[in-house]
């Protein structure tokens, strides 16, 4: 179902794979053995952890008052205004219930705002046609290379030519797609594993007005971990639509498209509808979400301890005289360990964490549960790991610690 649940993205045949209960930042398996969840907490929904119980008050009054009606929920309406104060830059709003169709939706009204189809895009934006088709590079095979681990047959290959992906950080890149084609839209995340160089958002943004070109922030995986709302709101630069998603509705389906009026008017010139984007149980849990992280200022503190976390990681590379590299957005933290056998080594720490009770491997998506003392615990568990790897950079065979086949890599991003 999901790429990113998959086991063998884990420990193949000994990862849990499915749970009966999630509470904070524990997670219970089948047999009803917990776990501490220091990786991707439900690939990033859940920044107030699992079963907030307002979010889940609120869900549950709404499902008592009735969950769906011939007539619209006022919560899209409160839901759109709040998206719209944190964003003064935006006027209209759309709402899905997944990011992919969140994105879908923006590529839409901007191919129609703009009048042309060509898109430039760089990050990962779902798995919908539109997207894929980047990887129809070549006439022969359908695997092209360009998004490296993402397959796309079943694309229809005249959309071949329409999507062009360029490196994050490559201003020449996108100068060289918009001389060479008629790019009306430019699709991007702000940033995901390293920052932006200097100058290099506020560039795109002038080279999107230059030409005419719709520019637009995918924050669907990015907003409310830095701020409250985008993460362009940190580098001040502002596009022309953004998508949220994930964290928006702490584990509940909610996904919004935002943007200025002059394009969001282009919905009207085509046809966007779906049954479930009305309900009432995503628009509900948002606004409980914002709520609580207002009040809770949740991004500050999740970038707090993803900070933490990432420093601690370094010392106990040090410690043991093993290199690593940082990735992510504080709140997003990961590290890759530099030698050949990053792989093994990554399945030997989710291993070794599953027996001592942590569902963890080299990232952690943080939440406002992950406490003081669930970090300790951690780090305690994780030191011995360490060594561990530590005596297999100087000769310990890692694959005879193994017990079961390395876990498999993520397909490569472009940011
Ligand atoms: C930036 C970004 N856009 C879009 C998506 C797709 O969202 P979904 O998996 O909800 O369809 C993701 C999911 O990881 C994402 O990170």
């Amino acid at each position: 179902m999901l790429l990113s649940k998959r086991a063998e993205m884990f420990l193949p045949e000994q990862w849990p794979a499915y749970f009966g209960k999630a509470e904070g930042c524990r997670v219970w398996d089948l047999d009803g053995i917990e776990y501490v969840d220091m990786s991707i907490m439900g690939i990033g929904t859940n920044t107030l952890g699992y079963g907030h119980k307002e979010v889940d008050e609120a869900v549950l009054r709404t499902i008592r008052n009735g969950n769906m009606s011939t007539l619209n929920c006022p919560e899209e309406v409160y839901l759109a205004e709040r998206l719209i104060e944190l964003h003064p830059w935006a006027q209209m709003v759309r709402f899905a219930r997944s990011g992919g169709e969140a994105n879908a939706i923006a590529i839409r009204i901007a191919r129609a705002a703009s009048g042309r189809d060509k898109v430039a895009i760089c990050g990962y934006h779902g798995w919908h046609d539109w997207y894929l088709s980047a990887n129809l590079a070549d006439d022969n095979g359908l695997d092209g290379h360009l998004l490296p681990g993402l397959e796309p047959k079943g694309v229809p290959r005249n959309l071949k030519g329409t999507v062009f992906p360029f490196n994050y950080n490559c201003l020449d890149e996108l100068e060289a797609l918009i001389q060479t084609h008629a790019i009306g839209v430019i699709k991007m995340e702000v940033s995901r594993n390293d920052g932006p160089a200097p100058g290099f958002l506020e560039r795109v943004r002038e080279l999107a007005t230059q030409h005419g070109i719709v520019l637009i922030f995918d924050e669907c995986t990015s907003g409310f971990r830095e701020t409250f709302g985008g993460l362009h709101k940190k580098y001040g630069v502002e596009p022309d639509m953004a998508m949220f998603g994930k964290a928006m509705g702490n584990g509940y389906a909610i996904t919004a498209t935002i943007g200025r009026r002059e394009v969001m008017e282009a919905a009207q010139s085509t046809f966007i509808s779906s049954t479930f984007w009305t309900e009432r149980i995503g628009p509900t849990a948002a606004l409980k979400t914002l709520e609580v992280m207002e009040r809770e200022k949740s991004w500050e503190q999740i970038t707090q301890t993803g900070l933490e976390i990432r420093q601690r990681w370094q010392q106990l590379g040090q410690k043991y005289g093993i290199r690593l590299s940082h990735w992510g957005l504080p709140a997003l933290t990961g590290f890759t360990i530099q030698s050949e056998n990053a792989l093994a080594y990554k399945t030997l720490i989710t291993q070794e964490m599953l027996g001592k009770g942590f569902l963890a491997a080299n990232s952690v998506y943080v939440c406002t549960e992950h406490t003081p003392l669930i970090l300790e615990a951690y780090f305690e568990a994780l030191d011995p790991v360490f060594q561990l790897i530590a005596e297999c950079e100087d000769g310990r065979d890692v694959f005879a610690l193994l017990k079961g086949p390395v876990c498999h890599a993520g397909f490569k991003r472009l940011n």
